[in-house]
C-alpha cells in the first residue's frame, strides 16, 4: 500500500468549550464570550427580509463594510483587511511573517490561537511570564532576540480578564525593537470603561509596526457569521491581500457587520447591561470567596483558591444544571472557570445555582 507524505502537525489544536451536553436540551453556554443580549434587531431584520442573491460571489473586497468601518472608527480605509473571524486575520498574519525559526512572543495565559497559527507556520512560541495573571512588559522585553518576529497582545486578555494600560501599551511598543510586529488583539475594546485603558487602534493607528485586530463576533453579536478585520500599515495590508482567500467573509456576514455597526443603540445597551451584571456577579462571587479580575470585557475569571469548594467541584455541579462555563485547564490556568456575562434570566439562573450550591457545604 502506498502511503502519502504531508507534514507532522504536532501542535494541540483547538478545543471549544462545551456548548451541549448529553442528557440536557435546554444548556445554558457561558463559555464562549458571546453577546449576552444576542444580535442586533437591525441585523435580525435585514436577515428576514431580504432576498439575498447567495448564487454570486460576495465582495472580495468587502468594499462597502469596510467603508462603514472606516467612517466609525476614524481610520484609513485601505488599511483595513476583512476576515473570516478574526481569527483568519491571526491565520495570515502568521503565514506572512513567519516561517521555521522565527519566534513569536505570547503571554503565558493568552488566547489559544496565537501560538497554534504560529506554530502551524513552523513558528517557535515563547511564552512571557505573567505577575497575577496580568501581563508583564518587562518580562516580554526579557524574552525578545533576534528571531523574535512577532508579540501578541490581547488587551483585555482572554481568558484572564487584565489588560494593560494605554501608558504601559505605548511602553511596551517603545521598548521593542521597531522590526517586531506588535499585535494588539483589541475584540473586547466596547466593553471597556475604564479611563485609563485605550484600544489598540486608538493609540496606534498611525504606527507601521502595529497591527491591530477586531471582531463582529463578540459586541455586535455575530460570531456564527464569522467576521472580523484587521488594521495596519498598507504594505502589510497588501500583502496579507495577495495570500487571502478571494471570498473569505461571506456576502451575509457583510451585510450583517455593516447593519450591526449602524445600532448604536444595541451596542450601549450591551456595555450597560454588562457592567451591571459583571459588577453585581463579581460582588455576590466574593461572599462565597471566589475572587474575579476587575470588570473589564464581557467575561469573569473566577479564582477558587480561597474557596470551599473546587472550580472543578463547580464546574460540575453547573452542568447539571445545565449551565456551561468554560473550564480554564487548556489555557494552563488551574483551579479557575471563566464565566461568559449572559442575559438577565442567564445571570439570575446562574447566581440561583451558586447560592444553591455554597449553601448545602
Ligand atoms: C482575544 C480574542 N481574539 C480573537 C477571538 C476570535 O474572534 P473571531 O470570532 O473573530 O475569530 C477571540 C474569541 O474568543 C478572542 O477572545
Amino acid at each position: 500500500m502506498t502511503s502519502l507524505n504531508f507534514r507532522k502537525i504536532n501542535i494541540e489544536s483547538y478545543k471549544p468549550g462545551r456548548s451541549i451536553l448529553k442528557k440536557k436540551k435546554n444548556v445554558i453556554k457561558l463559555s464562549a464570550n458571546e453577546s449576552a443580549l444576542g444580535t442586533s434587531p437591525k441585523v435580525l431584520k435585514i436577515l428576514q427580509s431580504k432576498n439575498y442573491k447567495i448564487s454570486k460571489y460576495p465582495d472580495s473586497k468587502a468594499i462597502d463594510l469596510r467603508k462603514l468601518i472606516s467612517s466609525k472608527f476614524k481610520c484609513d480605509f485601505n488599511k483595513i483587511i476583512c476576515g473570516s473571524g478574526s481569527d483568519e486575520v491571526i491565520q495570515m498574519i502568521c503565514q506572512l511573517f513567519l516561517k521555521s525559526g522565527d519566534e513569536v512572543i505570547v503571554p503565558q495565559y493568552s488566547f489559544l490561537m496565537y501560538r497554534i497559527y504560529a506554530s502551524i507556520v513552523g513558528a517557535k512560541v515563547v511564552f512571557s511570564k505573567e505577575k497575577k495573571f496580568r501581563v508583564s512588559v518587562t518580562n516580554i522585553i526579557k524574552k525578545v532576540n533576534k528571531k523574535t518576529k512577532i508579540v501578541f497582545i490581547a488587551n483585555p486578555n482572554n481568558p484572564t480578564g487584565t489588560y494593560l494600560e494605554k501608558k504601559e501599551l505605548i511602553n511596551l511598543r517603545k521598548k521593542l525593537n521597531n522590526k517586531i510586529l506588535l499585535v494588539v488583539d483589541d475584540a473586547y475594546d466596547e466593553y471597556m470603561k475604564d479611563k485609563n485603558y485605550s484600544s489598540g487602534l486608538n493609540i496606534f493607528k498611525n504606527k507601521k509596526n502595529v497591527f491591530v485586530l477586531r471582531t463582529f463576533s463578540k459586541i455586535y453579536g455575530l460570531a456564527s457569521l464569522r467576521v472580523g478585520w484587521g488594521y495596519g500599515d498598507r504594505k502589510i495590508i497588501n500583502a496579507l491581500n495577495m495570500i487571502k482567500p478571494p471570498f473569505n467573509v461571506n456576502k451575509i456576514a457583510q451585510l450583517c457587520a455593516i447593519e450591526s455597526l449602524k445600532d448604536s443603540k444595541f451596542i450601549n445597551k450591551s456595555v450597560k447591561h454588562n457592567l451591571f451584571w459583571s459588577k453585581k456577579i463579581k460582588n455576590s462571587l466574593e461572599q462565597f470567596n471566589i475572587f474575579c479580575n476587575k470588570v473589564s470585557a464581557n467575561f469573569l475569571l473566577l479564582n477558587f483558591d480561597k474557596c470551599k469548594l473546587t472550580a472543578n467541584n463547580v464546574e460540575k455541579k453547573l452542568l447539571k444544571k445545565g449551565l456551561i462555563l468554560r473550564d480554564t485547564k487548556t489555557y494552563g490556568i488551574k483551579n479557575c472557570l471563566r464565566l461568559t456575562i449572559g442575559n438577565n434570566s442567564e445571570n439570575k439562573l446562574f447566581l440561583k445555582n451558586i447560592n444553591r450550591i455554597f449553601k448545602n457545604v
